[in-house]
């Protein structure tokens, strides 16, 4: 596995986002995430498009865009045309989940579908093997430094094996109450893409915690 580390910049100082992008990424972050939120799929408003074309020229690192949004379909575009790297709806705002994987992909960008933590995997039985990555929501979407839902590690597990069984290489994607003291064993469960965004923005020293985090899951991946 290769398990990479993505600060969510929706806890960082919005005045000074840049500033922030550039700590995380010295401190050797792997992606950037960036929370859309709608005021209609969540009720929280945050960035659009403008912030993620604005972010790209600053930064070498990928741009993972989640989409927090009602009718992905039609802000999909605006998100392709910005400059995300990979993007991900949630199952539960789309009755067309595979045409939006492949507006996705067709742009060359990694495809994702998100799922609420009550929305059960089974869900993804005829998509799975057309995706680049899985986001299991670890918290209920729509804010950062919630606390993580433990019935989600079983959700990894089962995921995690699924996949494997398939002999397919899809990455987990976990985001919610993701910690450094809880790291190692959604590591150890199969999670693959940390999202992180409180322990990391929130903490006297972001830097530091990125690179706790990196050393944890180097350490949970070898045992
Ligand atoms: C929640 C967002 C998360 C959020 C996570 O709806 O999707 O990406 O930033 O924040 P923490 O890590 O604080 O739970
Ligand atoms: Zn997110």
């Amino acid at each position: 596995m290769n398990v990479r580390i993505l600060p969510s910049i929706l806890s960082a100082d919005f005045s000074r986002l840049a500033e922030a992008v550039r700590m995380v990424e010295e401190a050797g972050a792997d992606m950037i995430h960036v929370d859309i939120m709608d005021g209609h799929f969540v009720p929280n408003l945050t960035f659009g498009p403008g912030l993620v074309a604005r972010l790209k020229p600053i930064t070498a690192l990928p741009l993972n865009v989640h989409l927090m949004v009602a009718n992905p379909a039609d802000t999909i575009p605006l998100f392709l045309e910005a400059g995300a790297d990979w993007i991900s709806f949630h199952y539960e705002a789309s009755p067309h989940v595979h045409r939006e994987v492949n507006l996705i992909k067709a742009r060359g960008c990694r495809a994702g579908v998100a799922l609420n933590p009550a929305t059960p995997l089974i869900l993804l039985n005829e998509i799975l093997n057309e995706l680049d990555f899985v986001l299991l929501m670890t918290v209920n979407p729509g804010r950062g430094s919630q606390e993580f839902i433990e019935a989600s590690l079983n959700k990894i597990v089962r995921l995690r094996q699924w996949v494997s069984g398939l002999q397919l290489d899809i990455p987990i994607q976990i985001d919610g109450g993701v910690t450094p003291d809880n790291l190692e064993r959604l590591v150890q469960a199969g999670a693959e893409l940390i999202v992180a965004g409180s322990a990391i923005f929130k903490s006297k020293d972001p830097a530091e915690v990125v690179r706790r985090m990196k050393d944890i899951a180097r350490g949970a991946n070898r045992s």
